[in-house]
């Protein structure tokens, strides 16, 4: 039996390059974490399919499951555990949260019946690095008890302004931590943000252009609502050595607005989002691979300074150990995508 509340030491060192915080996580593309609702036959009927599709499939047992599905939601996702082979596909749960009735069920029957498939546990409503303690603590005894051979993983999503506030010990509360994901809609309400959307901009949130000609409309920017916590996070999870992750974007019939909100974390540093519909399995799976020109960019600067130091000019533009960095990143990610 191989239990440990370390299970970061069981990971082989990467095979191939990836970025430097990554080095003690396992080397998985995770570029969208794709939500499905257990409970629901028909979709459980496709599910074949979709794992061929996607890096990760996650049943989901919280919000958007009714309290008269609860059970057969969590009862949904350990069949399709037994029932399916994942192959390289990751297989997540996001359980309900840990003050609720059904948390404790949903960890302990899932770790009992489907352990040995499961690779992350997604935790709701984290406010503090107790949630994540409590939650170790309780894997580690069901991993030992059930004789699970690899270690479950925790995914906190960063939903509450107290778990805003406690950011960094969160991310830092166990060797279990694989990353966070940003939860915005339930942030907003907790945050007392006036917004119903679910992620994305907001029309009202916006800086105006100074004032031109006399009469003539001023025009209004729209900023991003979400800047400052992504910023926060990824900062954070770069800092410990865990995955940033956006969360949900809630619009499905504005996929352009999907995209941009997708791209403005991945620039920023996020390696995934999550797939509430199967039409943003395809958007998340372009925004979190790197542009093709830009990897050529990238290679071109590596080529120019094989030991990683000094100062080149390439197109015009000036190239030094810190864009050498830069452009690592970069070619990383673009071969752990092909390979
Ligand atoms: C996700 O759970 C969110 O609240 O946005
Ligand atoms: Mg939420």
């Amino acid at each position: 039996m191989t239990v440990t509340r370390t299970p970061a030491k069981h990971f082989q060192p990467l095979a191939i390059g990836a970025p430097e915080p990554f080095r003690t996580l396992p080397v998985r593309l995770e570029r969208m974490i794709h939500f499905v609702p257990p409970h629901n036959e028909k979709i459980r009927a496709k599910l074949g399919d979709m794992i061929k599709k996607v890096d990760v499939i996650l049943g989901n047992l919280e919000d958007a499951i009714p309290a008269t599905e609860k059970e057969a939601a969590r009862a949904g996702f350990i069949s399709m555990a037994q029932e399916h082979d994942f192959g390289s596909t990751g297989l997540w749960t996001r359980i309900n949260c840990l003050n609720s009735p059904w948390a404790l069920d949903d960890i302990t029957a899932i770790v009992a019946s489907a352990g040995n498939k499961l690779d992350v546990i997604m935790l709701p409503k984290v406010e503090g690095p107790w949630d994540i303690h409590y939650l170790d603590q309780l894997l580690a005894q069901l991993e030992a008890r059930h004789n699970i051979t690899k270690p479950i993983l925790i995914h906190a999503i960063l939903e509450t302004a107290e778990g805003v506030n406690n950011i960094e010990a969160i991310a830092a509360a166990s060797p279990r931590m694989h990353g966070m994901s940003l939860g915005p809609a339930d942030l907003a309400a907790s945050r007392g943000m006036k917004t119903t959307r679910v992620g994305g901009g907001h029309p009202d949130y916006a800086v105006l252009a100074d004032a031109g000609e006399a009469g003539a409309p001023r025009i209004a920017y729209q900023q991003d609502l979400w800047h400052y916590t992504v910023g926060k996070m990824v900062d954070a999870c770069m800092a410990y050595g865990i995955k940033p992750f956006y969360g949900p974007f809630g619009d499905f019939s504005d996929p352009a607005a999907c995209e941009s909100q997708f791209m403005n974390a991945f620039l920023q540093g996020c390696l995934g989002a999550w797939s509430l519909h199967p039409s943003q399995v395809d958007i998340a799976k372009k925004v979190f691979s790197p542009d093709p020109a830009e990897v050529d960019f990238a290679k071109r600067i590596l080529e120019a300074m094989p030991d990683g130091t000094g100062a080149v000019m390439i197109d015009g533009k000036m190239q030094d150990d810190a864009t050498w960095k830069q452009a690592k990143v970069i070619v990383d990610l673009a071969r752990i995508v092909a390979s």
